[in-house]
């Protein structure tokens, strides 16, 4: 059975005080009783990570990091490792989001060093992949995701049972426009036999997550689709109410 993870993605907002409150609310009300068999985890900024994982201590709430040097250390100005994320009690790591794809040039193949970096260091990279509107409406959606994953199956091999893949069509993200329950299920199914040509026990194994437009009104009809893992939830999750609707859908 693989688990359902619910997953928050600040992206870059809050501030130290706006933080604490929310972690205040969220792990206040997880104390209440989750769903069984669930994960929960919030991505925060880097500044915020070490304040964040003192209050996140003894929580059902784990830590994530937006993004991860795809070098060990050294002469890499402005860049965060993998160890340092572990040290700050980090447990997820998103890896090739789509606004660091296109905002940041990030390749398919920086994005799988990115991710083995994480692995070394015990985090779970969220390894995200997605269409833009253009290439879905021309036929090419499944097209252009196969490549994404062919090139972490590639890199990453049987590593990637250890990994998340987070689904995020670009025209969903920040637009309110969720992809329909169907479609995205669709999706996942593709990316899951994808991965079986490659081996059955990953495929059957690794979670994969929806992102884009995820609120509490949509999360219960995507989480009952047998190829969607959880979510990766951004503006939504930046409300403590609604997040933790969605942790309970
Ligand atoms: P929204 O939930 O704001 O559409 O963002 C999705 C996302 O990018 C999560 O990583």
């Amino acid at each position: 059975m693989r688990a359902l993870t619910v997953i928050g993605n600040w992206k870059m907002n809050g501030s130290v005080r706006s933080n604490r409150d929310w972690m205040h609310l969220v792990i206040e009300d997880m104390q209440q009783g989750m769903p069984a068999g669930r994960r929960f985890g919030v991505c925060v900024p880097f500044p915020y990570l070490q304040d964040c994982s003192a209050h996140l201590a003894g929580s059902q709430l784990l830590l994530g990091a937006q993004d991860v040097s795809a070098y060990a250390s050294g002469a890499y100005t402005g860049e965060v490792s993998a160890s340092m994320l572990e040290e700050m009690g980090v447990r997820f790591v998103i890896v090739g989001h789509s606004e660091r794809r296109m905002q940041y040039g990030e390749a398919n193949e920086s994005i799988a060093l990115k991710a083995e970096q994480a692995l070394d260091h015990e985090l779970i990279p969220i390894i995200c992949v997605g269409e833009t509107a253009d290439e879905r409406n021309s036929g090419r959606a499944v097209e252009v995701v196969r490549r994404q994953v062919a090139s972490q199956v590639s890199t990453l091999q049987d590593r990637l049972v250890d990994c998340l893949i987070a689904y995020e069509p670009i025209w969903a993200i920040g637009t309110g426009k969720v992809a329909s329950a169907q479609m995205a299920q669709d999706m996942h199914q593709a990316i899951r036999l994808q991965l079986a040509e490659f081996d059955d026990d990953v495929a059957s194994h690794i979670g994969i997550i929806y992102g884009g437009s995820v609120r509490a009104d949509n999360a219960t009809e995507l989480f009952a689709m047998p190829d969607i893992d959880g979510a990766l939830v951004g503006g939504a999750s930046l409300d403590a109410k609604e997040f933790l609707a969605i942790c309970r859908s």
